[in-house]
């Protein structure tokens, strides 16, 4: 399709284009678009936080303001709950998964996302992101049971991220190439500028906090001297959303392996890993822990953390050789 196309636009095509895709995604994606802007906005004025009085003060129209990762986690409860596609959303800042109230239709969907990634960067004014997952429910009832968030990444009937950076940019997949779209901020529109992005089989980054390495478990230590014998180079951000969207474009290997600290790593499976395992698959890349798959994990709990190797083919594939060791 045309570069510059609206998502509006673009995900009414893709609808008419695949028989199978049902209009549900259009007006989710679009309002997850709403939530995203209404963000891009605040992350933009994040750095007037302390002049214009924030931080549980009040604002200067008298608001009591919050903080930014739990004033993302509850836009995007406000703009989708009323959409009459969800059931429940399940977030990394709720302990319990948040019920859609009666007061609203119910939809055949469950929601989970990381709605504020990367928030230590959110001070020093460094991209940071937000991830969400999307999975068909599986009980039946009024409300939504611990089993319709506790599927399998694979199970996934939409993924995508939103980055905040120096544009702010939305990629998705509904399981039909991965598309990405960049805010104009003229015209307040998400307009087509990557359409099936698909990542390079090798990339020459490799992306880890090196300041764990005298707590990195097996073989992690032997892959990355293997990597800079290979002369890939680093880059690391620390907002995942902004490592694994540069890896995604240009090529490049993510890790967060388990270590001494973090046993089973530091990422959350269904708001982090899964989704953006999901996304490295339809653009032919490989996301796993080291021993299987991301998407092939049985998660039993919500808030459950797991080792990430993603990216590249062939740097995943190569990185699972000695982390299985
Ligand atoms: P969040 O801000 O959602 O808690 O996620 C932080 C994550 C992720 O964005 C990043 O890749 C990772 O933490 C960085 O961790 P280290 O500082 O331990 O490297
Ligand atoms: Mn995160
Ligand atoms: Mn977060």
């Amino acid at each position: 399709m045309e570069l510059g196309t609206g998502l509006t636009q673009f995900l009414i095509e893709q609808q008419r284009k695949y028989p199978s895709a049902t209009g549900d995604f259009t007006s989710l994606l679009s309002e997850i678009a709403t939530a995203a802007k209404v963000l891009s906005r605040e992350v933009n004025k994040a750095g007037l936080i302390d002049i214009l009085g924030f931080h549980g003060k009040l604002n200067v129209h008298g608001e009591a303001v919050q903080k930014l990762d739990q004033f993302a986690n509850d836009t995007f409860i406000k703009v989708l709950r009323h959409t009459g596609h969800l059931i429940g959303i399940a977030s990394e800042e709720m302990e319990e998964p948040y019920q859609i109230p009666d007061a609203y239709p119910k939809g055949k969907y469950v929601f989970l996302m990381d709605p504020l990634d990367g928030s230590s960067n959110i001070d020093v004014n460094i991209s940071i992101g937000s991830i969400f997952a999307i999975y068909r429910r599986k009980s039946v009832g009024a409300h939504a049971t611990t089993e319709d968030f506790l599927q399998k990444g694979r199970d996934q009937v939409c993924a995508g991220y939103i980055i905040y950076g120096s544009s702010t940019m939305m990629v998705y997949t509904t399981g039909f190439g991965v598309h990405g779209f960049t805010l104009d901020p003229g015209i307040g529109e998400f307009l087509l500028s990557h359409e099936n992005i698909r990542i390079p089989s090798r990339g020459s980054i490799y992306s880890i906090n090196e300041g764990n390495e005298f707590i990195w478990g097996n073989g992690v230590g032997q892959y990355i001297k293997q990597v800079k014998k290979e002369g890939k180079t680093a880059r690391y951000v620390g907002s995942l959303v902004a490592d694994f969207h540069r890896n995604l474009l240009k090529g490049g290997i993510f890790l967060y392996p388990a270590d001494a600290k973090n046993k089973n790593g530091k990422l959350r499976l269904l708001y982090e890993a899964s989704p953006l395992a999901f996304i490295v698959e339809q653009a032919q890349g490989k996301g796993s822990d080291g021993r299987q798959m991301i998407l092939d994990i049985a998660p039993d709990k919500l808030h459950q953390r797991v080792p990430l190797i993603i990216g590249s083919k062939e740097d995943v594939e190569e990185a699972n050789g000695y982390l299985s060791s």
